[in-house]
C-alpha cells in the first residue's frame, strides 16, 4: 500500500518527530541550519512510514548557498533531501556550520543541501538525493516530484 511507497508529487509533508509530529510543515517556520525530519503523506492521508528509504530531511539555507541546478527544486530557500545516509543508512539530521552541510552522526559524512546533496565529507561517496519541494496555498511544504536519484546506501 501507499505506506510502503516513496514520496510522490502531490504528497504533503508533516513533522516526523518532536512536539509537532504529524503536523504540516509550514515553510516559514523553518530556521536556517536547523534540519527537520519529515514524513510524506499521500493525498488520502496515509503516512509513508513503512519504507525507511522514504525518510526526508528539510533544511533552510541562505539563498546565496543554493546553486542554479538545485534552485528549481527548492521552495522559499528550503531544500528537501533523503534523510538516509548513503554510507550505511543512518538517519541524517545533524548540521555542521563550518561546512554548511547536513551531518550524519554515525561516521561523520556530510552533504551540502544547496548543491544538490553533494558529498562534502566521507566516508559516504554518493550524494544524498533531493526531493523536489513546493509550497501549497497555506505556505506548507509539499512534494513536487520523486527523489532525484535512488535513496539509500550505494557506490
Ligand atoms: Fe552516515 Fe556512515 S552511515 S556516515
Amino acid at each position: 500500500g501507499p505506506e510502503e511507497e516513496l514520496p510522490e508529487k502531490g504528497d504533503s509533508l508533516v513533522y516526523a518527530d518532536g512536539d509537532l509530529e504529524g503536523k504540516p510543515i509550514v515553510l516559514a517556520a523553518l530556521k536556517e541550519a536547523e534540519p527537520v525530519l519529515a514524513t510524506a503523506v499521500d493525498p488520502s492521508g496515509v503516512q509513508r512510514t513503512e519504507s525507511r528509504f522514504a525518510k526526508i530531511v528539510l533544511v533552510r539555507v541562505p539563498e546565496a548557498d543554493i546553486d542554479e541546478d538545485t534552485k528549481p527544486h527548492t521552495a522559499d530557500n528550503v531544500i528537501a533531501l533523503s534523510a538516509i545516509c548513503t554510507h550505511q543508512g543512518c538517519t541524517v539530521n545533524g548540521w555542521d556550520p563550518a561546512n554548511k552541510a547536513l551531518l550524519c552522526f554515525c561516521h561523520g559524512s556530510e552533504f551540502v543541501p544547496g548543491e544538490g546533496g553533494r558529498v562534502a565529507k566521507g566516508p559516504a561517496r554518493k550524494r544524498i538525493p533531493m526531493l523536489p519541494l513546493a509550497k501549497n496555498d497555506k505556505g506548507e511544504a509539499q512534494v513536487a516530484g520523486s527523489f532525484l536519484g535512488k535513496p539509500g546506501p550505494g557506490a
